[in-house]
């Protein structure tokens, strides 16, 4: 079986010296970059967009997995593939032709992924599992660091991978919000593939040292 992956969420990170947590990131072994662009619409925050994405794209060394919680992302697909995205996932509830979204993004030569609020049982991305590389269970509402778990995530998860197996997809598994040194492994073990972790792993003393306990 494949290693979980880690993707360091740099919504957390110092933004006054983003380039050197960017290359912390780097070092460690952390697999992806997590990218969280916000729009002030679809969630009541904004976080930053494409000039900082250009800036953290010159100096990251491993894959941008870009997280878009914005409304209307197809006007936008093109631009994050210019700008080095490797994964570009797109919410659920923005989009109102999904399977057109996933095929662009997949057109314009990145991983689609499709990201699902808590509220949203996933069994609403049965025609579509086949087409999709990545699905991102929130575990928090989106749009804010530094919330707390919501712990009906797991069987999220364990019906996600059953209708999974039903329908002969292969995705990877996400999952994003309140990620920590306590639920880490039974995500894992509930099926997910690629842990985000923004607060746990930049407000720890040692980040580097986090990572690799997230990795281990
Ligand atoms: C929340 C973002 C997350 C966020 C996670 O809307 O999608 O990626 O950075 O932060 P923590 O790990 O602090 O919950
Ligand atoms: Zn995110």
């Amino acid at each position: 079986m494949q290693k979980t992956k880690i993707a360091p969420s740099l919504l957390a990170a110092d933004f006054g010296n983003l380039q050197r947590d960017v290359e912390l990131v780097n070092r460690s072994a952390a697999d992806w970059h997590h990218i969280d662009i916000m729009d002030g619409v679809f969630v009541p925050n904004i976080s930053y967009g494409m000039p900082v994405l250009k800036a953290i794209s010159e100096h990251a060394t491993k894959p941008l997995d870009v997280h878009l919680m914005i409304v209307d992302p197809d006007r936008y697909i093109e631009t994050f593939a210019d700008l080095g995205a490797h994964v570009l996932t797109v919410h659920y509830e923005a989009c109102t032709h999904l399977h057109r979204t996933v095929q662009a993004i997949k057109a314009a030569g990145m991983q689609a992924g499709v990201a699902l609020n808590p509220h949203t049982p996933v069994s609403l991305l049965a025609d579509i599992i086949q087409d999709l590389d990545l699905v991102l269970i929130m575990s928090v509402n989106p749009g804010f660091g530094g919330q707390s778990f919501i712990a009906n995530t797991y069987d999220k998860i364990k019906a996600l991978k059953q209708m999974m197996l039903e329908k002969n997809a292969n995705c990877l598994i996400e999952v994003d919000g309140g990620v920590n040194a306590k639920n880490a492994k039974a995500l894992v073990a509930a099926g997910a593939n690629v842990l985000v972790a923004g607060s746990f792993v930049f407000k720890s003393k040692d980040p580097m040292a986090t990572i690799k306990s997230l990795k281990d």
